[in-house]
């Protein structure tokens, strides 16, 4: 298979993991448009990739549009003919989406919806699109198949669960489409140059960018949330899989688009649950820094145990990662220390 003619367009692009899958897709052979509105990202994040990527990386266009800004989408589809599109832009804060639903309503799935309607006008009916295991609610049992019923605890979730049913619905209306949804796990670490990483804007939600912000300084305590729960050490416990690893399962999911896929579902994790201080531990033995703890109750909407089955994925994608907790937190602390205020203080990372 050729595939240096493949030209993807690639949302969301500029975030943590739309980052790592360009820099990835670059290296493969692929060409990749980006379109972002830097509303949680940096242009120099796709400056760097620029960079990593080498002789390819004139093969990276980017356009700081908004996904719901049809005309300029328009125009983008009729100047330049894509094979598939990755969709990653999203909103994707769980406490906040509590906060402000219509926001996350109308950013995730009125973005999602006028893509849609550009891409079909335009021919283009290829799509892999970045769902999340937050569909599996509180799985009664683990490791969480893709059979599993579905279920939203909150806005934000339910952004994904409803997105996941109009793609299904798309297809039921049109079997041109060729659909992926990848229910992710939980995505840590870096590329292992240490020069694109995850860089939230606010304070961080998840775990990992609140650990590596501990380790610089930036704050003085992680709080647990819980350590309670039924497990290893009462800290909940989730499926951490390497960034990297996620992009690969991108490109493992690009090339199954080229087969009679119809609309199919794939969860990308390791298929290994991490509790929290199980991570901080790592971490810890990771950066050689202390990570204070402060142990509080459990957060809203947070379940106890969830990791993915992955044999789906292996089976059908030929895809399985490659790296454990590990080389993740090393790679997290490679970024963080080069960059322990993310890409705007550019000099820190020299
Ligand atoms: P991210 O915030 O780093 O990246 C998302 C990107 O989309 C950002 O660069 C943002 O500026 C852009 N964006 C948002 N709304 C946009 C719009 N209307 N138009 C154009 N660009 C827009 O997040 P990420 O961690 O890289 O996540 C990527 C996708 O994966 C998201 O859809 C997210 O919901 C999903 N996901 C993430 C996780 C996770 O833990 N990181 C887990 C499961 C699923
Ligand atoms: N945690 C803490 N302290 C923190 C942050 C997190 O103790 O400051 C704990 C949580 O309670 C949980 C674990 O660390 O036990 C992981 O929490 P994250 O917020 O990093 O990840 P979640 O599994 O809760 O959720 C994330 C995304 C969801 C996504 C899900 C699965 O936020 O959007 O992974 O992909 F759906």
């Amino acid at each position: 298979m050729v595939m240096a003619t493949k030209n993807i367009l690639v949302t969301g692009g500029a975030g943590y993991i739309g980052s790592h899958t360009v820099l990835q897709l670059l290296l493969g052979g692929f060409k990749a448009v980006v379109v972002d509105n830097l509303d949680n990202s940096s242009e120099i994040a796709i400056q760097r990739v620029k960079e990593l990527a080498g002789e390819y990386g004139n093969n990276l266009r980017f356009h700081k549009v908004d996904l719901r800004d049809k005309p300029a989408l328009e125009q983008l589809f009729a100047s330049t003919p894509f094979d598939a599109v990755i969709h990653f832009a999203g909103l994707k804060a769980v406490g906040e989406s509590v906060q402000k639903p219509l926001l996350y309503y109308n950013n995730n799935i009125i973005g999602t919806i006028t893509l849609l309607e550009v891409m079909a006008a335009h021919g283009c009916k290829k799509l892999v699109f970045s769902s999340s295991a937050t569909v599996y609610g509180w799985p009664k049992e683990v490791p969480c198949t893709e059979e599993f019923p579905l279920s939203a605890t909150n806005p934000y979730g339910r952004t994904k669960l409803f997105i996941e049913e109009i793609f299904r619905d798309i297809y039921r209306s049109d079997s041109e489409w060729k659909i992926i949804l990848l229910r992710y796990f939980n995505p840590v670490g870096a590329h292992s140059s240490g020069y694109i990483g995850e860089d939230p804007h606010g304070i961080p939600n998840n775990l990992m960018p609140f650990v590596q912000q501990v380790a610089v300084g930036r704050r003085p305590a992680l709080t647990v949330f819980g350590n309670d729960y039924n497990t290893v050490d009462g800290t909940g416990v989730r499926d951490y899989i390497h960034v990297i690893d996620l992009a690969d399962g991108h490109i493992a999911a690009l090339c199954k688009l080229n087969d009679s896929i119809g609309c199919e579902v794939y969860n990308l994790g390791t298929g290994k649950g991490t509790s929290v201080l199980e991570m901080v531990a790592a971490f810890e033995k990771a950066s050689g820094k202390k990570i204070p703890l402060v142990m509080a109750g459990r957060r809203p909407g947070d379940c106890e145990i969830v990791y993915a089955s992955t044999e789906k994925a292996e089976r059908e994608l030929d895809w399985k990662a490659k790296y454990g907790i590990d080389e993740m937190c090393r790679d997290q602390w490679n970024w963080a220390s080069k960059n322990p205020y993310g890409y705007e203080a550019q000099d820190s990372s020299k």
